[in-house]
């Protein structure tokens, strides 16, 4: 279970990290906060590259992060993006792309909360499952 604390802290870690996104093409910036079933957090922000496909998301940079340290069982993710040039007042939320979702699929045991953050106090929270139903996993291989 996730409490209310933890929760914030996640939000609070995702928008810190977006601080040192390298989003110098898109001047989107993102950054993600992973809770692992062990109960450590790795955070992520998005890193482009100047061969634009080479970029890679916040949620991934944190996801990866945590398995290259034996951490492969997600719990929770929050997010937090934005264009750096938009008003406050128009910026909406940055739901994870496509990618980022079959990725975050691969490493649960359960569903995984996601938070989709604007600010510390302004978020909307949502599963995988509901953001990537009828997801095609490991255990599909097997049949
Ligand atoms: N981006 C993320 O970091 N996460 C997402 O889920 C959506 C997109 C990044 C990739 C790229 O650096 C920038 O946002 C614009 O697409």
């Amino acid at each position: 279970m996730i409490n209310e604390i933890t929760k914030q802290q996640l939000i609070e870690k995702a928008i810190e990290a977006r601080r040192t996104s390298y989003a110098p093409y898109s001047n989107f910036a993102v950054g993600a906060a992973l809770l692992t079933n062990s109960g450590k957090i790795y955070t992520g922000c998005n890193v482009e590259n100047a061969s634009y496909g080479a970029g890679i998301c916040a949620e991934r940079t944190a996801a990866v992060k945590a398995i290259s340290e034996g951490d492969t069982e997600f719990m929770a993710i929050a997010i937090a993006g934005y264009h750096i040039e938009a008003p406050a007042e128009t910026r909406g939320l940055a739901y994870p792309c496509g990618i980022c979702r079959q990725f975050l699929n691969e490493f649960r045991d359960k569903d995984i909360k996601v938070y989709v953050a604007k600010g510390a106090d302004d978020y909307v929270e949502t599963t995988l499952s509901e953001l990537l139903p009828q997801a095609f996993g490991p255990k599909d291989l097997d049949q």
